[in-house]
């Protein structure tokens, strides 16, 4: 055991999916005093082969299928943690334009149930870790954007997170649950899901098929490697809750770039040939430009993202060049349904 620490049982929802796997898998290696629960419904994006890698730890780690909609299983591993780090959610955007009745469910009803279970176990509740999201700013109004920016979420996705993340609020502000809410602008890295951008370009260079772009590729984003922003949770589970109750903190690197920059960097860094880069109809919903304030989280965390963005990617490349067994059979997953403005419903 570290020196001085105590060792605290995790419940982690959504462990299997991309964000949470990764945090699971790096606090058992960096803690191995830890145990951590894993509450996941394992929904298309959650994956089995995600957990196989944590179930290496033995019986530091329990995976338990459940909807954190439910709250009797909520409840029951509430009950037997020190700290709870909530990622479970539905998270396309694009996806939450077609269908959004599951989103509102999972993402604001499972942040209920969760906000639910740490005010009845409040004797022994740590810190309750809220991952929201930076879509629930929507296009930014000023830049960088700080934790005060207005909240104008652009898709039901955002709109949901949002009404989760204000939910969180609530409850410290109503009852002083130990909560913290943490806003991830876009993740990249490992064991992400082809719908989403990076792993979707990524995958298609690989097999040289064509890079897609949505629109004309201007829309502007911060992009993080996923170890930063698992790394940001470890601070903020480390960090005094009398300073962070109720905090919300960016979670950014300064990395911005276009979605065509993007498709130029994964191109160049596969080597692969420049005419697969094509652009379609533009998704609804999407925002147009993103770039966050770190200054929050270096002020009172002492803390700031570590990889650099072309490091990032290729540490990403690499996974997905050595891991095509994860991915292969899901390359279908990369089109998705997509409700357009002019009320076709497209595959996209
Ligand atoms: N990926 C990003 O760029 C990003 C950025 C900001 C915030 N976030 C937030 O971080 C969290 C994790 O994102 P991700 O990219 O890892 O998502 P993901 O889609 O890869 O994983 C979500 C996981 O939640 C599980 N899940 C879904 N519905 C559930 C339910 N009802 N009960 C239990 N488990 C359920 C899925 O099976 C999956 O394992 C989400 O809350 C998301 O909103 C993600």
């Amino acid at each position: 055991m570290a020196s001085g620490r105590r060792a605290r049982t995790l419940l982690v929802t959504g462990g299997a999916g991309f964000i949470g796997s990764n945090f699971v898998i790096q606090h058992l290696q960096r803690y191995p005093e830890d145990t951590v629960l894993v509450l996941d419904a394992l929904t298309y994006a959650g994956n089995p082969d995600n957990v196989k890698v944590a179930m290496q730890h033995g019986e530091r780690f329990e995976f338990w299928h459940g909807d954190v909609v439910n709250p009797e299983i909520v409840q029951a591993l509430v009950g037997r943690a020190d700290v709870v780090v909530h990622f479970a959610a539905e998270s396309h955007v694009a996806r939450s334009i077609f269908d959004n009745r599951v989103f509102f469910q999972t993402d604001v009803m499972g942040t209920q149930a969760v906000a639910n279970a740490v005010l009845k176990n409040a004797d022994h509740i740590e810190r309750f870790i809220h991952i929201s999201t930076s879509e629930v700013y929507g296009t930014a109004v000023h830049v960088p954007m700080t934790e005060d920016h207005p909240l104008n979420p652009m898709s039901p996705y955002a709109s949901a997170k949002a009404g989760a993340d204000r939910l969180v609020y609530s409850y410290v502000a109503t009852y002083g649950i130990p909560a913290v809410i943490l806003r991830p602008f876009n993740n990249y890295g490992p064991r992400q899901h082809l719908e989403k951008l990076v792993p979707r370009f990524v995958t298609s260079a690989l097999r040289s098929l064509p890079l897609t772009v949505h629109g004309d590729g201007s829309a502007k984003r911060d992009w993080i490697y996923v170890d930063d922003t698992c790394d940001a949770i470890e601070c903020v589970l480390e960090a005094d809750i009398e300073v962070v109750r109720g905090e919300v903190f960016n979670i950014c690197s300064g990395e911005v770039r276009s979605v065509l920059e993007i498709g130029d960097a994964v191109i160049d860094a596969v080597g692969a040939d420049r005419s697969l880069l094509a652009t379609i109809d533009d998704r609804p919903g999407q925002v147009q430009h993103h770039a966050g304030s770190r200054e929050k989280t270096s002020r009172v965390l002492g803390w700031q993202s570590a990889v650099g963005f072309d490091e990032g990617l290729e540490r990403t490349i690499r996974w997905y060049r050595d891991n095509p067994a994860w991915w292969e059979g899901l390359d279908w997953m990369k089109q998705i349904p997509v409700r357009l403005r002019d009320g076709r419903v497209v595959l996209h």
